[in-house]
């Protein structure tokens, strides 16, 4: 229960000053080392998902820690998996939505043929800091026909109000961090 994302959460390592100084850089890769930390985020993402299981078609991942998680979680949780890559990587067809770093844009990309329409789609990632990576891949996921059913994050970061970049669109995270 509680205790058990706890467990998950006590395995998330803080870097000082990584990549940049003045940042404080939360790498979650521990509790996927730990194979009863492995087992029990799977446990506690489906125990805390935003919407119920079977109103869920589809997990989306995002590029690249997301591609850890995704996958993991879709088999867990018997569902199909859909990669949402950076710019470039992808075979056609595909679309592609730009979003706001902290200087200049970055883009990504979904294969349009890999969401069908009227899918429900679960968006998976590491963390959610300012919502702009989550907030384009929501747009991917429509613009290739699906619907959002939700988003599912480990680590939420406090004070940058990342879930305002994602609308109505319920949101779960397993912790909040400074
Ligand atoms: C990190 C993180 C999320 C995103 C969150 O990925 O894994 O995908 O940033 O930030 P946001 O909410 O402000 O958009 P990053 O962009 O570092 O990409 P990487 O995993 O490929 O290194
Ligand atoms: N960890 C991982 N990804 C991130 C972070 C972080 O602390 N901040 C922004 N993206």
């Amino acid at each position: 229960g509680v205790e058990d994302a706890e467990y998950v959460v006590s395995l998330i390592r803080t870097i000082p000053d990584f990549p940049k100084p003045g940042i404080h850089f939360r790498d979650f890769t521990p509790a996927m080392t730990d194979a009863r930390g492995l087992q029990l985020m799977l446990k506690a993402l489906e125990r805390t998902l935003p919407v119920p299981a079977d109103q869920i078609d589809l997990i989306a991942g995002l590029e690249a820690r997301g591609f850890l998680l995704g996958p993991a979680l879709a088999a867990h949780l018997g569902k199909g998996f859909v990669p949402v890559r950076k710019a470039g990587k992808l075979p056609p067809e595909t679309i592609k939505e730009s979003y706001e770093l902290e200087y200049g844009t970055a883009s990504i990309e979904i294969e349009t043929a890999a969401v069908h329409n009227g899918q429900r789609v679960l968006i998976v990632d590491d963390l959610i800091a300012t919502g702009g990576t989550a907030a384009a891949a929501a747009k991917l996921i429509e613009s290739a026909g699906g619907k959002v059913a939700g988003f599912s994050f480990v680590m939420e970061l406090q004070g940058l109000d990342g879930r305002a970049a994602l609308g109505d669109h319920p949101v779960a995270s397993l912790t909040v961090m400074p």
